[in-house]
């Protein structure tokens, strides 16, 4: 019996498996290739704080050998070399080492930026030299570099803090934010924030739908956005249900917004069609929405994780959003892929700067 529903598995949902995941690869594979063709147009200098990472190395390889950007290792230029030669990669590529390399330049500048933080001259060169993630985002405040990738080997705080401390968000951004792209068969989402925002007031909802947008644009994808919660337009009345409200009341006052955007919602109703027609056709949203902006991180974090290991989506990210200048911070146990994918996102990012 074991053999005869092996063998009806086989004939039935095998094909229609990989019909399905290669539809959905094929999806991701189109959205990304958008982001990798305009990064190639115009490669950019991307330096990967750690550099002794081999993953960071066969990443930094595929960067280079594909275009996409002009990687830059950082860390001892001896461990990089050996550590590529035992890879077998043949490419010589720019290391820079924070041991030796701009040392006093960079700490004399992260001194200056922190010096009424708290920061002494003696502890600004330590952490230059202990820390590539001070030392990767002086590199790219300072315009050494155009973007950085760090985080494979740290907790995602203590990689994300130094770039917020020494680069900052942009003119127009008070807060970053960490977005997952998640492709699926026939439709792609933008979901926010999973990475950042602990527990966000009704403006960062708001700042991080505008930032969430832009980036679904940079994917050719024309956004519509859900502030979700679990009460759909006011059917539960409290605290936590009045602030994706209140967001949504100030996207619908600022002038800038040019795209639609509504709530709260649930999240079903945020994707279902016939639930947005239905009941709920009052809303902005004539379509399923592809930004979805979750009320805290809890939410975004699990919910993200949900869609991509039960829903089946190819997740991309997490791209930071909101900063000054492209930084986007991996989490552990990233792939290769993940990297060569960021920097793309990145380079896109730096040619609009
Ligand atoms: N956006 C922009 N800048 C910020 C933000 C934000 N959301 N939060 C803090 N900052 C800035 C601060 O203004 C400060 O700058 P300043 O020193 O120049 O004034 C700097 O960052 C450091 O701020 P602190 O208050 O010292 O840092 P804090 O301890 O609050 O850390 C952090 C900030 C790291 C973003 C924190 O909020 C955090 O840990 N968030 C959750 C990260 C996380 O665990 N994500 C989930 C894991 S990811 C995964 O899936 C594995």
């Amino acid at each position: 019996a074991a053999m005869t529903s092996g063998a009806a598995r086989k004939d039935i949902d095998v094909p229609d498996y990989e019909e399905r995941l290669e539809a959905r690869l094929g999806k991701s594979r189109e959205m990304m290739r958008v982001v990798l063709n305009k990064a190639k147009s115009n490669p950019k200098r991307v330096a990967l704080a750690e550099g002794t990472d081999e993953k960071m190395i066969r990443a930094a390889y595929q960067i280079q050998e594909q275009g996409i950007a002009e990687p830059i290792l950082l860390g001892d230029a001896e461990t990089i070399r050996t550590t590529a030669e035992m890879l077998g990669l043949e490419f010589d590529p720019e290391i820079v080492d924070p041991a030796v390399d701009n040392h006093e330049e960079y700490g004399d500048r992260l001194h200056e930026l922190r010096q009424r933080k708290g920061i002494t001259r003696s502890e600004a060169g330590e952490l230059i030299s202990r820390d590539s993630n001070y030392f990767g985002s002086v590199m790219v405040e300072q315009g050494d570099a155009d973007a950085l990738l760090t985080g494979l080997t740290h907790h995602y705080p203590s990689a994300l803090r130094p770039p917020l401390q020494v680069i900052g968000t942009a003119e127009d951004a008070d807060y970053a934010a960490g977005v997952y792209m998640l492709t699926f068969k026939n439709r792609v989402i933008f979901a926010a924030d999973t990475t950042v925002n602990l527990d966000p007031t009704a403006d960062v909802l708001a700042e991080v739908t505008k930032h969430t947008a832009s980036l679904a644009r940079r994917f050719n994808v024309e956004p519509r956005a859900a502030m979700l919660s679990y009460s759909n337009f006011g059917s539960v009345e409290n605290e936590g249900t009045r602030k994706p409200r209140q967001a949504v009341d100030i996207l619908h006052d600022d002038p800038e917004v040019d795209f639609p955007v509504d709530g709260e919602m649930q999240a079903d109703t945020a994707v279902v069609e016939e639930i947005l027609d239905g009941t709920y056709d009052f809303t902005e949203l004539e379509e399923p929405a592809n930004v979805l902006i979750f009320p805290n991180l809890e939410a975004g974090n699990i919910g993200y994780k949900l869609l991509q290991r039960l829903g089946g989506a190819e997740a991309i990210g997490p791209m930071l959003v909101g900063m000054d200048k492209p930084v986007h911070v991996l989490q552990r146990g990233d792939e290769v892929k993940d990297i060569v994918n960021l920097a793309g996102v990145a380079v896109v990012d730096a040619q609009e700067e």
